[in-house]
């Protein structure tokens, strides 16, 4: 059997270093660690051997083995090193390429243009404009204080779980640092809004928001939020009702509808879910709602006092609306794509198409 091992290696260790293809090395390797390959099979006589004799015989052929991996990996890579190297050093091919000759082929000039979910938040930034809504920007980065804890959603709450965050690891941040994390939603604008201005507001936050999520056709873990801060006098759902129409309207046509579901957000009193007028099937049921007739498009509600209260704003004085929406899943119904993963894919075979 020992000599059987070593005329085993001998003649593989010469056929390895013949060897001059990564093919040809594929093929030494099925032969020796394949299913029915030459080491693979070897020990299956072992359990007939005497015992003494597997005693000598294991450790040996274990080491063969090993020996044989190694060289393999070994003339792979000087295969492979040997493969660049010709590839390199051999020259083109191309007779007088000088730069005059290069100067003569015209340039193809590309122009850009801007990004498809872009192109729709200048629409909707546009059309609240016109309703007396500016913009505002807050954190990208930001403190477990803004993103939920002024929002009515304490430490160790279970409405956490309604969004899974990304905490920032606490050991880059020196002694006593506050919490910090990706902001979640665009709603962390809230309280700064309120601490920073009196009422009347009339204020709309867009941006990037972060969320640890299992990354499918409808979730990406960075996508776009856009949210309307609206505090004053007497307002009411039914203004909450207005916005939601006129947003739908202006985005997607005259005669999608809004209609409003009760909904949990623990930052808002009543809370409600916006649904429009499904705008494929308007209303009769269709595959993409799903037969009901309406696609839930928008979170709102009335600020919660509790809210109002932690941004200085006396809520027996004021109320205020908060409404916002996912501009990424708006263009994806709005251009019928079925994958939100396309829009930041950096495809330019997708984006050309805006
Ligand atoms: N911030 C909420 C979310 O990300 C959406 C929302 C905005 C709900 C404003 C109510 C009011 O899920």
């Amino acid at each position: 059997m020992r000599e059987d091992l070593n005329n085993l290696q001998k003649k593989y260790t010469a056929e390895l270093n013949e060897a001059t293809s990564l093919k040809k090395l594929d093929e030494l390797f099925l032969k020796l660690f394949g299913k029915s390959g030459e080491i693979t099979t070897f020990p299956k006589s072992f359990p007939s051997l005497p015992k003494d004799e597997v005693k000598v015989i294991a450790p040996l052929f274990n080491k063969t083995k090993q020996e044989l991996e190694s060289a393999l990996e070994k003339r792979r890579e000087e295969v492979k090193l040997a493969g660049f190297k010709k590839i390199l050093e051999e020259p083109l091919g191309l007779k007088d390429v000088s730069s005059k000759t290069l100067d003569k082929i015209p340039s193809k000039k590309r122009e850009g243009h801007m990004h498809p979910i872009t192109q729709f938040e200048e629409e909707i930034v546009h059309a609240f404009a016109k309703l007396g809504f500016q913009q505002f920007e807050a954190p990208h980065i930001d403190s477990d204080t803004y993103n939920f804890e002024k929002l009515n959603i304490p430490q160790e709450h279970p409405a956490r779980d309604l969004w899974d965050t990304l905490y920032i690891d606490q050991t880059y941040l020196g002694p006593n640092p506050s919490k910090l994390l990706l902001r979640t939603h665009t709603s962390n604008s809230q309280v700064r809004i309120m601490e920073k201005f009196q009422p009347p507001i009339r204020l709309m936050n867009l941006g990037r928001c972060f969320r640890y999520e299992n990354v499918d056709a409808r979730h990406e873990h960075t996508f776009e939020q856009f949210e309307l801060i609206y505090i004053d006098k007497g307002l009411s759902m039914a203004n909450l009702l207005y916005l939601s129409e006129y947003f739908f309207q202006a985005i997607f046509g005259y005669d999608v509808k809004a209609r409003l579901k009760p909904k949990y957000y623990p930052f808002v009193e009543p809370g409600a879910g916006v649904d429009g007028l499904c705008i494929f099937c308007k209303g009769k049921g269709c595959k993409i709602c799903g037969g009901v007739g309406w696609l839930e498009l928008a979170g709102a509600g009335m600020i919660h006092p509790t809210v109002l209260k932690n941004g200085g704003i006396d809520p027996d004085i004021y109320s205020g609306i908060a409404w916002g929406v996912g501009p990424g899943r708006m263009a994806m119904l709005r251009h019928e794509i079925n994958d939100l993963r396309l829009f930041n894919s950096g495809d330019l075979r997708f984006l050309n198409k805006f």
